[in-house]
């Protein structure tokens, strides 16, 4: 009866609880901002939108604005940039001549209004009880890679990770740093803060190791990444990025700043890895394992149609998908990219295989490796050749995992807004001889973008390793069946329409989507490299741990100061979009 009395007063006022924006009365006074910026030592950041001085105003700068248009799709200079976001890209603010009707204005857009330049734990739980204490919406940011979006929020405050850089610190042999028991006596490396996989690839290099990090050099290493899973080059073998987590430190939404591993904190542990960056805690540092270096035999496949024969093109590759399982299963791995341009269509590979220590060119192990491909891969499209695709078929051996990886190529996608893409994984029953259903899916991702570029890349990274469920890890339990994870990417010329880009995302959100759903039942999406508007977002990316992660979420942060788009919990709240496309955060 009183509920009910609650619930016709006055609704909205009493229980629609929003988060407080720069338009509204409940919004942190200038005064408070600096009480703020003085707690963290003056690292407190007013944004201001990265391209402002192309607009009109007291900033217009044009040559300033020439450099930044030049800079836009360099993932270093985004980075550098506590609002820089490398794609996709919202359009709150773009680089252009601004006396071009189509962006009459510049503002910051659903780019964080403030941001804490954080190098110590402490300024990041000072950030935290800040958000708390003042009905601020909190955003978690490093390199700004996220696909989804999770490191932007209209009027909020972010905690910008990056500058927390206390080193990247080799172990010989890894020792627990609170005497917990561990299965791991080898190396290990502890990643002091907002460091790249470039940076750990060099140090694992320079020790003998390897560490299993992204095909992205620039992606950060400890936040987003590792806590929703983590695939790459050498995932296959020594399991996902997350798998190699061995401790973290944590700051939890308390302010507090804990060890989380399998003694401490373990349902958090487990929770940080798999569950999903920016959602239970902030991690500042992270202990994961290294492996011992060795050489690698590499294999590129390039495949093109002959007369713009792209359906044959699309045939072929659909024969390739089926022996991918072979491939894994012979210790190939890497990336395949399936790609239609106006101008080119193609089909590459650059697969490696880990060959034990101390291999040379003439062992048997090679022999054997190329044999096999040669026989059960090539066997099969070689009568094409010259007939209605041309095809190259390359081997190389490298002495290290950072030859192999550095003569690959590792696309960056910083600076494109009209990309939309999405991700499933596969397992063995979907790829294995099934050549005649992957032809038909095929033909449904690359259908419906005339004007525009598709691609799917082929993550052939699951298998081996990635198959054994790691205890204390929370990843969608379908990852361990996985063996390719597929991801459709299209992208549409700028000019196209507004209900022709609709078009286009639905397609993808359900056309595309669909045909991949139908000969993958019960896997899932790849959180990290997802659609946002995917409606099965709870079990696609999290699976049957949902209800579980969601039970940590509310014992570790049951107020909600953390928050982001499709992360465990966010369905309690909903972003008031209006026409801008984004707007208050508040209470679903
Ligand atoms: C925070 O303090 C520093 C140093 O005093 C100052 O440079 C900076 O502009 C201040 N930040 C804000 C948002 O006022
Ligand atoms: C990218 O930006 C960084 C930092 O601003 C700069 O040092 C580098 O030269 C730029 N790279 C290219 C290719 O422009
Ligand atoms: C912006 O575009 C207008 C119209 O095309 C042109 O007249 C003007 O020179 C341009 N300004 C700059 C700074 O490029
Ligand atoms: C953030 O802090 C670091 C370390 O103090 C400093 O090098 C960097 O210039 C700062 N960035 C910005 C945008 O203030
Ligand atoms: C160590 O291995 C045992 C046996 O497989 C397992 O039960 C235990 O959870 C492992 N410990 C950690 C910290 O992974
Ligand atoms: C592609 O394969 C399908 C059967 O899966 C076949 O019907 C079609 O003719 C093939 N197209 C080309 C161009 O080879
Ligand atoms: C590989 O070769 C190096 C140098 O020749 C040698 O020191 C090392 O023991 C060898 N490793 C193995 C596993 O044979
Ligand atoms: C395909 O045919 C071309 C031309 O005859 C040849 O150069 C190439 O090596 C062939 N590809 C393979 C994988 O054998
Ligand atoms: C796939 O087909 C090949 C040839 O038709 C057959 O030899 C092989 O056993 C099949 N593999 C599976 C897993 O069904
Ligand atoms: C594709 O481009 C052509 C030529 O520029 C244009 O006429 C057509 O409307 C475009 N189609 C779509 C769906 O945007
Ligand atoms: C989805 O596919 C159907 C059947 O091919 C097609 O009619 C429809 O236009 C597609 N939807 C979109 C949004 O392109
Ligand atoms: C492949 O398609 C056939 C119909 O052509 C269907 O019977 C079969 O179940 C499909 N297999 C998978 C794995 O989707």
């Amino acid at each position: 009866m009183r509920f009910l009395t609650l619930l016709l007063l006055g609704a909205p006022s009493v229980l629609a609880k929003c988060k407080c924006t720069p338009t509204d009365d409940c919004w942190p006074s200038a005064s408070t901002w600096n009480t703020l910026n003085a707690t963290v030592h003056g690292k407190l950041l007013h944004n201001q939108p990265i391209a402002e001085p192309c607009y009109p105003g007291a900033d217009y700068n044009a040559q300033l604005c020439q450099s930044i248009s030049a800079e836009w799709t360099n993932s270093t200079f985004i980075g550098a940039e506590p609002i820089g976001y490398c794609y996709p890209l919202t359009d709150a603010c773009p680089p252009i001549n601004a006396t071009v009707s189509a962006y009459p204005s510049c503002d910051l857009g659903t780019a964080p209004v403030y941001a804490i330049n954080a190098t110590e734990a402490d300024d990041v739980a000072t950030g935290i009880k800040f958000a708390q204490e003042n009905n601020v919406r909190l955003v978690i940011k490093n390199t700004g890679h996220d696909i989804v979006g999770r490191s932007q929020g209209y009027g909020s405050l972010m905690i910008w990770i990056k500058y927390i850089q206390n080193g990247v610190n080799y172990h010989e042999t890894y020792t627990p740093s609170d005497g917990c028991p561990s299965n791991w006596t080898s190396s290990a490396f502890t990643v002091g803060g907002g460091y790249i996989w470039k940076n750990l690839y060099d140090a694992a290099a320079a020790h003998g190791r390897i560490v299993v990090g992204g095909s992205d050099p620039t992606v950060g290493a400890i936040g987003g990444y590792l806590q929703g899973g983590g695939h790459g080059p050498m995932s296959h073998y020594f399991g996902l990025g997350t798998d190699q987590v061995l401790e973290m430190t944590v700051v939890l939404a308390s302010g507090d700043i804990v060890t989380a591993n399998a003694c401490q904190h373990p349902d958090l542990f487990t929770a940080l890895r798999g569950g999903g960056g920016g959602t239970y805690g902030v991690v500042v540092s992270t202990t994961i394992k290294a492996h011992p270096d060795r050489p690698v035999l590499g294999h590129t496949l390039d495949v093109v149609p002959l007369n713009n024969n792209f359906p044959a093109l699309l045939n072929i590759s659909a024969t390739i998908l089926s022996k991918y399982p072979l491939l894994l299963d012979t210790g190939f791995t890497g990336d395949g990219d399936l790609i239609s341009t106006q101008s080119e269509k193609a089909y590459v590979h650059s697969f490696g295989k880990l060959l034990p220590p101390n291999t040379t060119a003439s062992s048997n192990i090679i022999q054997q490796a190329k044999s096999t491909i040669n026989q059960h891969l090539l066997g099969d499209l070689l009568p094409y050749n010259s007939t209605t695709v041309a095809i190259q078929s390359t081997w190389s051996l490298f002495p290290s995992f950072l030859d192999y990886y550095n003569a690959g190529s590792h696309q960056d996608t910083t600076g494109v807004s009209d990309i939309l893409l999405t991700s499933r994984m596969f397992d063995k029953p979907s790829l294995t001889n099934n050549t005649h259903n992957l032809t038909t899916m095929l033909h449904t991702i690359f259908a419906g973008n005339p004007n525009g570029t598709t691609l799917i890349e082929l993550a052939l990274i699951g298998g081996g390793q990635v198959l054994h469920p790691e205890p204390y890890t929370a990843v969608n339990p379908a990852w361990r069946k996985t063996y390719l994870l597929a991801e459709p990417v299209v992208l549409w010329p700028d000019e196209t329409s507004p209900e022709e880009v609709k078009r286009i995302r639905d397609d993808m959100t359900f056309n595309k989507t669909d045909a991949m759903r139908a000969l993958t039942p019960g896997m899932g999406s790849y959180v990290n490299e997802a659609d946002g508007d995917d409606p099965l977002w709870k079990e696609d990316f999290f699976g049957s741990n949902y209800d579980w992660l969601q039970s940590i979420k509310m014992k570790y942060d049951p107020d909600d100061v953390f928050y982001c788009w499709r992360c465990v919990g966010s369905e309690r709240w909903t972003e008031e979009k209006g026409g801008s496309g984004y707007g208050r955060l508040c209470q679903a």
